[in-house]
C-alpha cells in the first residue's frame, strides 16, 4: 500500500454557532464540539485511510476558552501518527468572532481511529510519509502517546479482572 502525506488527509470542518447548539448559560455546549472534533477526526482518518474509520480512543480533550453563539467555528484535522490499523488524529478548534474577526484557539484533542474491513474488523492503513521536522515531531510525540494509551487500556483492563 501507498504511503501518504498528512497534508492529503487534512479536513478542515466550519460550522456557525447558532442557537440549537447553546448550553444553559448561553455559550456553546461542550457536547457540540465534542461531536465536530470526532466528526472532523473522522473524515481526516478515513480520508487517509480511504475505509470507514471508528473512534477507539479520546485523550487531552481540552476546552480553553468558551465558545460563543453567533461564532464561526473551524475545526482543523490533521494525522499526526498511524499504526497497522490505527491513528492518531490531532484536532485543533479556532472561534471567529464575525463582527470584529478575532479569532480564538479554543480546543485541542486528540484522538485514535480504527480503520475497518467490510466485515467490521480492523484492516491495514497506509504509512505517513514525514518530510518536515514538525511532521517527525508530531509523529514521535503521537506514538509516545498511543504506547501511553495502551498502557493505560491494559491496566485498567488488569484492575477490571
Ligand atoms: C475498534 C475495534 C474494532 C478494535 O477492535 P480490537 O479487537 O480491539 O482490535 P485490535 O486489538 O486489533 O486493535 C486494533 C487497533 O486499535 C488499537 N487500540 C485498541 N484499543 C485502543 C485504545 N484503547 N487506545 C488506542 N488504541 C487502541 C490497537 O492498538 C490496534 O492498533 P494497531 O493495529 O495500529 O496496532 C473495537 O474496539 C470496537 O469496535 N470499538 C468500538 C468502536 C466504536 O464503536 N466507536 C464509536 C464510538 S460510539
Amino acid at each position: 500500500m501507498e504511503s501518504k502525506h498528512s497534508s492529503d488527509s487534512q479536513v478542515v470542518l466550519g460550522q456557525f454557532m447558532q442557537p440549537e447548539h447553546a448550553n444553559a448559560i448561553g455559550n456553546v455546549h461542550g457536547g457540540v464540539i465534542m461531536k465536530f472534533i470526532d466528526e472532523a477526526g473522522g473524515l481526516c482518518a478515513m480520508r487517509h485511510a480511504r475505509r470507514p474509520a471508528v473512534t477507539v480512543a479520546v485523550d487531552s480533550l481540552r476546552f480553553l476558552s468558551p465558545v460563543h453563539m453567533g461564532d464561526f467555528v473551524t475545526f482543523t484535522a490533521h494525522l499526526n501518527w498511524v499504526g497497522r490499523t490505527s491513528m492518531e488524529v490531532e484536532v485543533n478548534v479556532e472561534a471567529e468572532n464575525l463582527l470584529t474577526g478575532q479569532k480564538t484557539h479554543t480546543n485541542n484533542a486528540y484522538l485514535v481511529f480504527v480503520a475497518l474491513n467490510l466485515e467490521g474488523r480492523p484492516v491495514e492503513v497506509a504509512g505517513l510519509i514525514l518530510e518536515s521536522e514538525e511532521e517527525r515531531r508530531r509523529w514521535m510525540q503521537g506514538a509516545q502517546r498511543q504506547a501511553d494509551r495502551l498502557a493505560r487500556t491494559h491496566r485498567d483492563q488488569e484492575g477490571a479482572a
